[in-house]
C-alpha cells in the first residue's frame, strides 16, 4: 500500500456548465476560500494578463472565451485539491470532454434562472458514461430563478439523476433570505459580499427552533417550515453510495458572486468527494496506490509565446508516485523518457515540481513526443483507455496556399492536430487532407496558427461529409470495402481506416451492403 496517505489527501474534479453559468466565477471562490487569492476577480484578470502576451490568446479575449483548459491546485482543510478547468465553448466541446477523463467527480453549475441549458445536458451525458459521481450548485439564487421544487424536476427529468437538496433556499432575487442547510440545522443568512470567505452560520435546534421566527419574517418562516418537512419526507438522508455510483446528485443553493454558499459546498465536496479512483488500461485496472508510477497525457497546450514552439503536455498520475529526473516509458514510442522540469500548476502560477501523486497533474515540457492519449509508466506496456474520439461535424480540406511553405504546413498541421485542436484524416490517393472540427472557431483557430507559428499560408474549403466513421472487420472483408469506396477512404493519426461518410443515408446503405463491418462514430484514442 503505496503512498496512502497522499492519495487520501487528493481530490481531483472539473467545474462545468454551460456558458455564463458562473464557473469562473465559482472556480476563483474556491480559490478565494482556499486562500489562494486575495482578490475577487483575480482569476479573470489573469486571463486577460495571459492573453497579451501571446496574439493567439489575443482572439480567446476578442471573443470573450476561455480556450485554454487550465489546473489548480490547493491546500484546502487537510486536503488537496486539483480543479481541472473545462472551456466553456461548445467549439472546444471534445476538450472538455478529455479533461473529463483526468477527474475523478465533477461539480455542475447552474443558473437559477436559465435551469438546465443545451450543454448542462452534453455535459452531463459525458458524466454519465464515465459514471462520475456529480455535486451541483445551483448559482445566482440573487437573481429572480425558477421555483426550486421546479428545479429538483427539471434537473431529475433533464439530467437524468435523482437529486438531493443538501441546502434549501428561502427565497429567491431581490427577496433572497439565505439557505438552510439540511445535514445540520442551521440557517446561512444572506449577505451580499464579494470577498468573504467564511459563511456566519447560525445553528437552530430543529424546525421548531423560535430562533427561526426572530431570524425571518413570519411568511418566510412559516414557508420554510413547509418546504423543510416536505423535503425530510422526500428525500430522507443523502446515501453517500448513491452519490459516489453517480445514481445521486447531491444540490446546493448560492451565489458565487456573492461568495455565498461556497463553504458548505466546499466542505461536503472534501468529504464526500471520491479519492483518485482505478482507472483502466488495455491490460488491467490500474489501482492509485500501486507502487509503480502510471499516467496518461489528456490535454496538450502550445506553448503561449509562438517564438517557441514547445508545449505542455497534461499528464493525469494515476498510480505511484511520479518524480523528476527518474526515467519513465512512453509506451507508444517504447521510449524512456526523464523530465528535468515537470510542472505543478498552482493557483495562478506554475511552480517546478519534484513529485506527484495519483489524482495531481504535472505539466511535462513537450517538443513533439507526446499525443493526447499517450501513456507513461514505470515500464509495463499499457494504455489508459477511455480518452474519446467523436466523428467531427464540420469537415474541411486544408489547401495549401503557399507551396514554398509545404513541409511547414506539414508539420504545422500534424503538430497541431497532436493537440487536439481537431482531427487530421489524410487520404493516400493524393495525400488529400481532411480536418475535422465541432466548431468553426478552430479552423481559425489553426489558420492563425499555421500562419503565426510555422509561417505557413493555407486555406479551408467545406467538404461536404455527414461522419467519418473508424471501420473494423476482418481483413479481407475491409479491403473490399475499402476498395470500393477509395475515394472515401482516409486514415487517422493512428494509422487507422476511416469512412468519411458524404450522408447518413451513405452511411446507412453501406452499413447494409457491408453487414461484416462495424461502423463507429466514436472511438477512443489508445488501443
Ligand atoms: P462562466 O465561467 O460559466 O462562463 O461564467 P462566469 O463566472 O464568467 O459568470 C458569468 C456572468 O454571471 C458574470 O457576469 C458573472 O459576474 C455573473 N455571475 C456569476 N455568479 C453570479 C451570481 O451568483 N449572481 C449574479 N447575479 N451574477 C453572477 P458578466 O457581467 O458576464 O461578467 P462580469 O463583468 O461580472 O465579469
Amino acid at each position: 500500500m503505496a503512498y496512502e496517505s497522499e492519495i487520501a489527501k487528493r481530490k481531483t474534479f472539473a467545474i462545468i456548465a454551460h456558458p455564463d453559468a458562473g464557473k469562473t466565477t465559482l472556480t476563483e471562490k474556491f480559490l478565494l476560500f482556499g486562500g489562494q487569492i486575495q482578490t475577487a476577480g483575480a482569476v479573470k484578470s489573469n486571463k486577460i494578463t495571459k492573453a497579451t502576451t501571446s496574439d493567439f490568446m489575443e482572439i480567446e479575449k476578442q471573443r470573450g472565451i476561455s480556450v485554454a483548459t487550465s489546473v489548480m491546485t490547493f491546500p484546502y482543510k487537510e486536503k488537496w485539491i486539483n480543479i481541472l478547468d473545462t472551456p466553456g465553448h461548445k467549439d472546444f466541446a471534445e476538450d472538455t470532454y478529455r479533461t473529463l477523463t483526468a477527474v475523478d467527480s465533477v461539480i455542475l453549475v447552474i443558473d437559477c434562472v436559465k435551469g438546465v441549458e443545451e450543454q448542462t445536458e452534453k455535459l452531463m451525458e459525458v458524466c454519465r458514461m464515465r459514471n462520475h459521481p456529480v455535486i451541483v450548485f445551483v448559482n445566482k439564487m440573487d437573481r429572480d430563478g425558477k421555483d426550486p421544487f421546479d428545479l429538483l424536476e427539471e434537473l431529475e427529468i433533464k439530467l437524468n439523476i435523482a437529486v438531493h437538496p443538501m441546502t434549501w433556499p428561502i427565497n429567491g432575487g431581490r427577496d433572497f433570505k439565505g439557505v438552510y442547510l439540511m445535514s445540520n440545522h442551521s440557517l446561512n443568512l444572506f449577505e451580499s459580499s464579494k470577498t468573504k470567505v467564511t459563511d456566519d452560520v447560525v445553528k437552530i435546534k430543529g424546525l421548531e427552533d423560535p430562533k427561526i421566527d426572530s431570524l425571518l419574517n413570519k411568511k418566510d418562516a412559516a414557508k420554510l417550515r413547509e418546504d423543510i418537512e416536505l423535503i425530510d419526507g422526500v428525500y430522507g438522508k443523502l446515501s453517500d453510495e448513491d452519490y459516489l455510483n453517480a445514481k445521486t446528485a447531491p444540490i446546493f443553493f448560492g451565489s458565487a458572486l456573492n461568495s455565498f454558499g461556497i463553504q458548505e459546498l466546499l466542505d461536503t465536496f472534501i468529504e464526500i468527494a471520491p479519492n483518485p479512483l482505478a482507472r483502466a488500461t488495455t491490460k488491467r485496472n490500474v489501482e492509485p496506490n500501486e507502487p509503480k508510477f502510471s499516467g496518461f497525457v489528456f490535454k496538450i497546450h502550445a506553448n503561449l509565446d509562438p517564438k517557441h514552439r514547445d508545449r505542455i503536455a497534461f499528464l493525469r498520475v494515476c498510480s505511484g508516485k511520479f518524480e523528476r529526473n527518474k526515467n519513465f516509458t512512453h509506451v507508444r514510442l517504447n521510449k524512456q523518457m526523464k523530465f528535468a522540469n515537470p510542472y505543478l500548476f498552482l493557483a495562478q502560477s506554475k511552480e517546478v515540481m519534484n513529485d506527484a501523486y495519483p489524482g495531481d497533474v504535472v505539466g511535462l515540457y513537450d517538443t513533439g513526443n507526446f499525443k493526447i492519449g499517450d501513456t507513461l509508466s514505470e515500464g509495463e506496456h499499457f494504455m489508459f483507455k477511455g480518452i474519446p474520439s467523436f466523428s467531427p461535424e464540420i469537415f474541411k480540406e486544408l489547401i495549401n496556399i503557399d507551396p514554398m511553405k509545404s513541409k511547414q504546413l506539414e508539420k504545422g498541421i500534424q503538430q497541431l492536430t497532436d493537440e487536439g485542436l481537431a482531427s487530421l484524416f489524410v487520404q493516400e490517393l493524393g495525400n488529400r487532407k481532411f480536418v475535422g472540427t465541432v466548431g468553426e472557431l478552430q479552423f481559425e483557430v489553426l489558420q492563425y496558427r499555421l500562419e503565426h507559428e510555422y509561417g505557413a499560408k493555407c486555406r479551408f474549403e467545406s467538404r461536404s461529409i455527414y461522419k467519418a466513421c473508424w471501420i473494423e472487420g476482418l481483413e479481407q472483408n475491409l479491403k473490399d470495402f475499402m476498395k470500393y469506396r477509395q475515394n472515401n477512404i482516409a486514415y487517422d493519426k493512428d494509422e487507422r481506416p476511416v469512412f468519411l461518410a458524404e450522408t447518413g443515408f451513405i452511411l446507412r446503405m453501406a452499413e447494409e451492403k457491408y453487414p461484416d463491418i462495424s461502423f463507429y462514430t466514436s472511438n477512443e484514442f489508445s488501443v
